[in-house]
């Protein structure tokens, strides 16, 4: 099979990802340059933030396999066909990075290291009252792939965890509320809230303040899903009033995070490049090529996109 790889990779990305998706696909073809084979020769795209056009007019196009977890832009751009099957990523790997993440920005918040750090900036020694984890709530809104691994993650470290989802779940050792009505009652409680949702039309912008307001004084925020999910100027306006006492932020509106924004050096914000759970490349081969091999024996493709559900 002929496989476009519609990818905006820089060069280090490339040294990664050609040996990686060449070793998994030994009898294909990949194709880095459109231009060299027949539009209709190409059954297969591997995309990463594909640029405007690069899968137009590709007649015989049978699959679309994202190489990220979160497919929002592609869902939005007019040129992914929306009759041919988008998988996004979903990679084991992938899903216990976001896990580590998620427990170190936990456990930094639950063993006040952040505070710790800016009293060491200032000189100053001062100990806070220190809770074990059993006492500390932890809501994690969005129980996919990657909300399930970070929940469950977090419950074996001894969080007191709740999930939240549009749809019902069941997590071993997890609390799980589903739907719009349970969101008071799971915020009410959360000491830490762990965004993980999917950005759709009904999750962007559900960060906002009246949402915030819901927590008690003093939680904090962990933003590992999209940037989008947060109305920014809520955020300070949460943090300037000490309504919310930390962010942790992988994700913002505008990445990269542009300069002079009052995020880079809010003392009550830690940022992050966007490294939550980075794609890894072999593992992440693995899971293109069970795909590619599932669409040519005609099996049953894996991370499909639901497009009514926009995930
Ligand atoms: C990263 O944010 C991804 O969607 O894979």
């Amino acid at each position: 099979m002929n496989i476009l790889l519609a990818v905006d990779f820089s060069a280090r990305e490339w040294a990664e990802w050609l040996p990686a998706l060449t070793r998994e696909l030994p009898n294909d073809t990949l194709v880095q340059e459109r231009s060299v084979v027949a539009p209709e020769d190409i059954e297969v795209a591997i995309v990463a933030n594909p640029a405007p056009g690069a899968l137009h007019g590709l007649p015989r196009l049978r699959l679309v396999q994202s190489l990220w977890a979160g497919v929002e832009k592609l869902l939005a751009d007019p040129n992914v066909p929306s009759h041919v099957p988008l998988a996004r990523m979903v990679d084991q790997a992938m899903n216990d990075a976001m896990a580590e993440t998620a427990l170190w920005a936990v456990l930094s918040l639950h063993r006040r290291t952040f505070d710790y750090a800016r009293q060491q900036r200032e000189g100053r020694w001062a100990r806070h009252s220190q809770p074990t984890a059993g006492e500390v709530s932890v809501a994690v809104l969005g129980l996919g792939q990657m909300g399930r691994t970070v929940a469950l993650r977090l419950a074996a470290n001894g969080y007191r965890v709740s999930g939240w989802s549009a749809h019902a779940a069941s997590i071993p050792g997890v609390r799980t509320l589903a739907g719009d009505a349970s969101l008071p009652a799971l915020l009410a409680d959360a000491q830490v809230l762990v965004n993980l949702l999917p950005l759709t039309a009904k999750t962007r912008g559900l960060i906002d303040a009246r949402l915030l307001a819901l927590l008690p004084r003093g939680a904090s925020l962990v933003n590992v899903g999209r940037g989008a999910h947060v109305v920014e100027a809520d955020l300070l306006a949460a943090l300037e009033s000490g309504h919310i006492g930390q962010a942790v932020l992988d994700v913002f509106a505008t990445e990269p995070l542009p300069a002079g924004h009052p995020f880079w050096a809010h003392p009550k914000v830690t940022v992050m490049p966007h490294v939550a759970a980075p794609t890894d490349a072999a593992s992440a081969a693995k899971v293109v090529a069970a795909n590619v091999a599932a669409l040519r024996e005609g099996r049953p493709l894996r991370g499909l996109v639901d497009r009514a559900r926009a995930y």
